[in-house]
């Protein structure tokens, strides 16, 4: 949501600038610019549209400077028009500044400005922001933004260069997320690590509150106050490559084709053989505090929230535990249950949905223990809660979360293993879980082989749909609502996913020849059920597509069309389920030529309430 950038150094820093958006696209992309100091003063270009839009008008005229800031932009207050575009500049225009957040007393401040005479060429709350520090400004842009931000509310990630001060870059962050980038004599500050791994591995995550100075000797953090903060410095183990597309046709394709290693890569070095368990020493949980736990609260969003309800299915059934899952948003506005007593799980793939983050702060207001399940290292939901499991999937580019969703059911199956061994499950039971957690990525790799057969069936049955549904049962209901919000979000068709049985009360009014229904129906405890659904809807026309296993006679006599899938554990069918839907989703948005990678509307880090 929003991707800032920002680079002192000795090299030109506009070329950096484009190239770090490039890489920070996928947290919004409906406009974009850059500012930069030189001798001439400050230079600020900024373009409605696609990056590549800015890129083409800057072509030939890169502004010159070794100091300068850029944004990428996921509009929240006013159009994306150029002139809501970040960089936005104080009344001289001689103070620039980008900012990822939101301003809650801009209305306020805006006016006040406006009365000592101040106009204002943008919607935004951003624009006020660079206004209040113009009229701070005596001559130290530190100041002026300490005494700034003093006065606002809201959230913020944000940079100021000034042409009146060409060595010094002032960044802050409050809600959203910031690091320093330390490299060779050069310094950068940016939303996520994804810009400066071509340039350095050293980063300083940032805390709510802090500001960073950055001059062309080096950089300090300090609170608002002055007090100066000694930060350790950490060094990221992703590297470049795995943020490039590596030859494959899209983000997407390449991150659903990485879940066999991403998978191996969660699961590795938890799985304890011999005495059936998970380790999960990173939940900083003994035996005795996890035994004490009387309900599990599972808080997310999106992707997030439907692997929880995986979850709720596995540590219900296996562990005998109350679970209950919450939509993050919801959650932080109720009046929940939650004490000492109840473990709360928040996942998220950025670790930092602005959402996730407060519930799980709400959740520790309540006196509750956190565990996060997240992706990025160093990410503020990782940072705050009491514990938790890396994901290790890799970096998620693709907008639509495809492998994050699989490494967050197996890390909920590591969770399961380890409450369940503690209360009811038998190490016989451990062992035989844990033999099938571990062939879940040869599995999967078999999937991905038959990819031209989804292929064809999304030419044959999906390409040329408005609607579609999902249904499944059990563990495979929130498949269905997975699968049904992956062919929305990037081919734009109305899908909705459904407990089959649920289909009765409304969307079977829906069905028609022209429907074409997706049934999860991998043969576990519900197929007899399932299969009955399915001549429902056979009954009235719809298009059936099935994800059966191999041999089931039935759903294939029944179907106009299957998908074979592995056999697994009951509980663990929906790491092998969801992959076709993913690729499905895919085929059908390439066939209508949507853009996915970069869904319209949509943003991957979603770090607005
Ligand atoms: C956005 C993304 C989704 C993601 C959701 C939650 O909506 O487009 O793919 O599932 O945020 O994100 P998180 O990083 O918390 O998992």
């Amino acid at each position: 949501m929003c991707g800032i950038v920002g680079y002192i150094g000795p090299r030109q820093a506009a070329g950096l600038l484009l190239e770090g958006l490039r890489r920070m696209e996928y947290r919004g992309y409906d406009s974009s610019g850059i500012a930069v100091v030189n001798g001439n003063g400050l230079k600020v270009r900024k373009a409605a549209g696609k990056l590549s839009v800015l890129e083409q008008e800057l072509q030939d005229d890169m502004p010159s400077g070794t100091i300068g800031i850029g944004h990428t932009r996921w509009a929240t207050h006013g159009a994306p028009t150029t002139p809501n575009a970040h960089p936005h500049t104080d009344q001289s225009g001689r103070i620039a500044v980008i900012h990822n957040g939101i301003i809650e007393n801009s209305g306020s401040v805006r006016r006040a400005l406006e009365l000592r005479g101040h106009t204002f060429k943008s919607e935004t709350d951003t624009e006020v922001l660079a206004h209040l520090v113009g009229e701070f400004y005596q001559g130290n842009l530190e100041e002026a933004v300490a005494m700034a931000l003093r006065e606002v509310e809201g959230a913020y990630g944000l940079a100021f260069i000034s042409a009146d001060e060409p060595g010094v870059l002032v960044a802050a962050r409050k809600g959203s997320p910031l690091l320093v980038g330390v490299g060779e004599q050069e310094w950068f500050v940016a939303s996520d690590a994804s810009p400066l791994l071509q340039h350095t591995r050293s980063v300083v995550y940032m805390d709510d509150g802090e500001m960073a100075v950055l001059t062309r000797e080096g950089y300090r953090i300090r609170n608002l106050e002055t007090t100066r903060i000694s930060k350790p410095v950490n060094q990221i183990d992703w590297d470049l490559a795995m943020v490039e597309r590596n030859g494959h046709p899209h983000f997407m394709f390449k991150e659903i084709c990485e879940q066999p290693e991403s998978l191996h890569n969660t699961l590795r070095g938890h799985l304890l053989e011999d005495e059936g368990t998970a380790r999960v020493s990173g939940l900083n949980l003994s035996d005795e505090e996890l035994k004490q736990f009387e309900r599990i609260i599972i808080t997310a969003c999106g992707t997030s929230w439907h692997s929880a309800l995986i979850g709720e299915y596995m540590l219900e059934e296996m562990a005998r535990i109350p679970v209950e899952v919450e939509y993050a948003s919801e959650f932080r506005y109720r009046n929940p249950v939650v004490d000492q007593r109840t473990l709360v799980i928040g996942i998220s793939q950025s670790g930092e949905t602005a959402d996730t983050l407060a519930a799980i702060r709400e959740a520790k207001r309540r006196g509750a223990r956190t565990v996060g399940l997240v992706n990025v290292v160093g990410s503020t939901i990782a940072r705050e809660v009491d514990g938790g499991i890396y994901l290790h999937a890799g970096p998620e580019v693709g907008v639509a979360s495809t492998k994050a969703f699989t490494s967050q059911v197996a890390a909920l199956a590591l969770i399961t293993l380890r409450i369940a061994r503690l209360r009811n499950l038998s190490i016989l039971q451990g062992r035989q879980f844990i033999q099938a957690l571990r062939l879940l990525p040869d599995k999967v790799a078999g999937i991905l082989e038959r990819a031209g057969e989804v292929e064809q069936l999304a030419e044959r049955f999906l390409r040329n749909s408005t609607n579609a549904l999902y249904l499944g049962r059990g563990v495979n209901f929130p498949v269905a609502l997975e699968g049904a919000l992956k062919l929305k979000e990037i081919s734009y068709i109305h899908a909705e996913g459904y407990p089959a049985a649920e289909m009765k009360h409304g969307p079977i009014a829906l069905i028609d020849e022209n429907m074409p229904v997706v049934f999860i129906a991998p043969r576990d405890a519900v197929h007899s059920k399932i299969v009955s659904n399915i001549e429902e809807v056979k009954a009235r026309g719809g298009k059936v597509i099935a994800l059966i296993n191999e041999g089931d006679k039935e759903i294939e006599r029944l179907a106009d069309a299957t998908l074979t899938i592995p056999d697994t554990l009951d509980l663990l069918t929906p790491i092998v389920t969801s992959i076709p839907l993913q690729l499905l989703s895919y085929y059908v948005a390439v066939a209508r030529g949507c853009n996915v990678d970069q869904p319209r509307n949509l943003a991957k880090s979603v770090t607005v309430e």
